[in-house]
């Protein structure tokens, strides 16, 4: 029996052993494994990559979009907009920054923030405290995006945009990262750009916030060992910054082979009683994730898995039903859609690296269980 993960780190270092190896070797030798020229050079590069311009590594995703709030002056008592349908991470990286998650509900066929329910959320909120809204490019894709940016301008809301999920997504010609005041990034290794470990970045146009983002990431240091505010230890370290500068070159190229399995997976599917992944106009998705909804989720997943084929559930649980948030959470009306989505959403095996005929097997055991279904 074939084995098929849903995803494989490791094939992507595989890919390109000799170049990886190479750059471990280069900052093994060089002595300097924090802060050093890797480093530098791959923040020029990836704001370079995303058109923005400044770029602070962090060490990882959670504290960049915990340290990009705090240096957009967000902390304890203002209010943070944001998803229930995304990593735990976003809705974690709010309170450290001590400020209050609430939590609105999401568009059915895009799966990401409903602008509609965001505006509501900030006209229930008192108006004179700072907010800001955190939508998140899930699965690869920015969804509503437009109308969020929007909504926020209208409202002077700081905008911090969640690209864990959307390393090189486009939206309206330009790249995911690039719209927001700020942007966080993650490196984890599943990522479309990872790294051999944790990792995350910051990105911005605008120079105070950089200058911010970049003295909380090390003890609020202005010059070494004077603290100017309470900061922490969050920095990007020279292996991964060097395994990133490898993998970057090949993130568009790894983004095209997900977009041609995504094709594959969308012309085989289409005939079933299943709901694929919608692109909103002007939007090109990464897929991060393949997911599909499914009236009969449960039993599809547990027939792909007798047959060798791992899927998962991104995410099993909406964050305010968790043990951790549930009951007090704020949520801004119902959240209906995110409570529904979770009982059908499955994450279909996706990877650059992910042959054709392995594509065709999932096709082919989902084709088997859902011709079935019409007898
Ligand atoms: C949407 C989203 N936000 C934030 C994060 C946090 O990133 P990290 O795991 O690097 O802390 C992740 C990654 O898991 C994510 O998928």
């Amino acid at each position: 029996m074939l084995t098929i993960p849903q995803c494989d780190p490791r094939a992507g270092y595989l890919a390109h052993k000799e170049e990886i190896d190479q750059a471990i070797s280069r900052v093994l030798e060089s002595g300097r494994y924090i802060l050093g020229k890797e480093l530098a050079t791959f923040e020029q590069e990836f704001a370079a990559y995303i058109g923005v311009s400044h770029a602070i590594g962090v060490a990882s995703g959670t504290d960049a979009l915990h340290l990009a709030l705090r240096a957009c002056g967000i902390g304890p008592g203002d209010f943070v907009v944001t998803v229930s349908n995304t990593a735990v991470a976003t809705v974690a990286a709010i309170e450290l920054a001590g400020a209050n998650p609430v939590l609105v509900d999401v568009d059915p066929d895009t799966f990401t923030m409903s602008a509609e329910r965001f505006e509501v959320a900030i006209q229930s909120l008192p108006p004179d405290q700072p907010k800001a809204v955190i939508p998140v490019h899930l699965y690869g894709h920015p969804g509503s995006f437009g109308e969020i940016l929007a909504v926020a301008g209208r409202y002077g809301v700081k905008v911090v945009e969640d690209c864990a999920q959307s390393h090189g997504a486009l939206f309206q010609g330009k790249k995911t990262g690039s719209f927001g005041d700020v942007a966080a990034f993650s490196f984890y290794p599943t990522k479309n750009l990872s790294a051999i470990g944790d990792g995350g970045i910051i990105l911005t146009s605008d120079a105070d916030i950089a200058e911010r983002a970049g003295l909380l990431r090390e003890y609020g240091w202005q010059e070494r060992y004077v603290s100017y505010f309470p900061g922490t230890n969050s920095r990007l370290d020279e292996l991964q910054a060097a395994v990133l500068r490898v993998k970057l070159k090949y993130l568009d190229e790894g983004n095209h082979r997900r977009q041609v399995i995504a094709k594959k997976y969308e012309s085989a599917l289409s005939e079933f009683d299943l709901r694929l992944p919608a692109t909103v106009p002007g939007a090109t998705h990464v897929y991060h994730q393949f997911v599909i909804r499914a009236n009969n989720r449960d039993e599809l997943k547990q027939h792909l898995a007798n047959n060798g084929i791992g899927t998962l559930i991104h995410y099993p649980v909406p964050i305010h039903q968790q043990p951790a948030y549930a009951g007090r959470i704020r949520i801004s009306a119902q959240l209906e859609q995110t409570e529904l989505i979770a009982g059908e959403i499955l994450s279909l095996p996706m990877f650059p690296e992910l042959p054709d005929a392995h594509v065709e097997a999932v096709c082919d055991h989902i084709a088997s269980l859902e011709r079935l279904a019409f007898v």
